[in-house]
């Protein structure tokens, strides 16, 4: 059973489209009430639709703080950084589905009100392979340099690099890490996973501990970095790390800002000492105008688009859980508190 409920003025007010569609049908006893918060709220409830799911009755908002009525749901899907803020006044949710896998502003939330929070995996890999291997081949085979070299009608060749034979560490060996390391292997790149545990995990040739990862630096050609924000990444890839590095090489980061010390990237990109960083993630978002970093030589920024949700595919991982969820069974990809993440 799909309804889109919509006829609280508050909620309506946080429609960022569709606001003409007040469609609110009826209330069903013994349904599920599911607030649907994200940008494009409407598209994930459709996505949500798609799986034909009993028993469930959505609410969709896109307001980033709860004005107004507050709805009594039983679950949420939810941009984490919007759900924190409603999580504080809702008192009847028991499960949230994150739309992010960064879930670090549901943590505290969620553990105080002793609601199951579950993040999103399994997704994002194919999307951060595509990221970071884009950017490392655009980088050896000089394709800034041929374009500008097209521009001026020049026929000069300079000889390219290759991947293969360079080494890639890779910082998390979770289903992105393990996903790009694969993808890493087919260009014939040597593929070092780092982890907690150092535990072996497919697509990588060798896995280190955190504690082993530091002797290592000086052979790595590509760091990439793909952790979350806990107590234990943040300010890793720190002066000395960085500096660790071996001359040429490239950082890339897609996990969180906070791992990486963004003062000596400029220092080591000015001096030379690395040879270029792609920056997705950053402390603050959006970063700030008068950041260093917009203008700091071979560094390359996107806004945080590396992997972004697409909402059939977090549908796909809600409509499991909700099975899950009605038949009181454990539900997928629940977070750890513990570790956050
Ligand atoms: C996420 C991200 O948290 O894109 O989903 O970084």
């Amino acid at each position: 059973m799909y309804i889109i409920f919509g006829t609280s003025q508050s909620i309506a007010r946080g429609l960022s489209r569709r606001s003409d569609d007040h469609a609110s049908i009826r209330s069903l006893p013994m349904t599920t009430r599911l607030l649907v918060l994200e940008d494009d709220a409407y598209e994930y409830a459709d996505a949500v639709k798609d799986h034909a799911l009993d028993d469930l009755e959505i609410i969709v908002s896109s307001a980033p703080e709860p004005t107004g009525e507050i709805p009594e749901v039983d679950v949420m899907l939810a941009r984490p950084e919007y759900a924190a803020h409603w999580l504080e006044v809702m008192d009847t949710v028991k499960w949230i589905q994150s739309t992010w896998a960064g879930i670090n502003p549901l943590l505290d939330v969620t553990a105080r009100k002793g609601i199951v929070l579950t993040g999103v995996k399994d997704i994002f890999g194919p999307l951060i392979a595509e990221y970071v291997l884009a950017y490392l081949l655009n980088e050896v085979r000089l394709t800034e340099h041929y374009k500008k070299e097209q521009q001026s009608k020049r026929w000069s060749q300079r000889r390219p690099d290759t991947l293969q034979g360079k080494t890639l560490m890779i910082l998390g060996t979770g289903s992105i890490g393990s996903y790009l390391g694969r993808m890493a292997g087919y260009f014939g790149l040597n593929v070092i996973g780092v982890s907690r545990s150092g535990a072996r995990v497919t697509g990588f040739d060798r896995v280190l501990t955190v504690e082993e990862f530091t002797g290592e630096l000086p052979c790595v050609d590509y760091l990439a970095c793909a952790l979350p924000d806990t107590p234990e990444t943040a300010n890793l890839l720190n002066q000395d790390r960085l500096c660790a590095l071996q001359a040429g090489a490239y950082l890339i980061n897609v996990g969180r800002g906070s791992t990486v010390d963004h003062t000596a990237l400029v220092n080591l990109l000015e001096n030379g000492h690395l040879a270029g960083a792609l920056l997705d993630v950053f402390p603050d978002e959006p970063l700030p105008t008068d950041s260093p970093l917009w203008k700091t030589t071979n560094l390359a920024i996107t806004p945080h688009i590396a992997a972004v949700s697409y909402p059939r595919d977090i549908a796909r991982i809600f409509a499991e859980n909700y099975h899950r969820y009605s038949a009181g069974e454990a539900l997928l990809h629940q977070i750890s508190v513990e570790h956050g993440y």
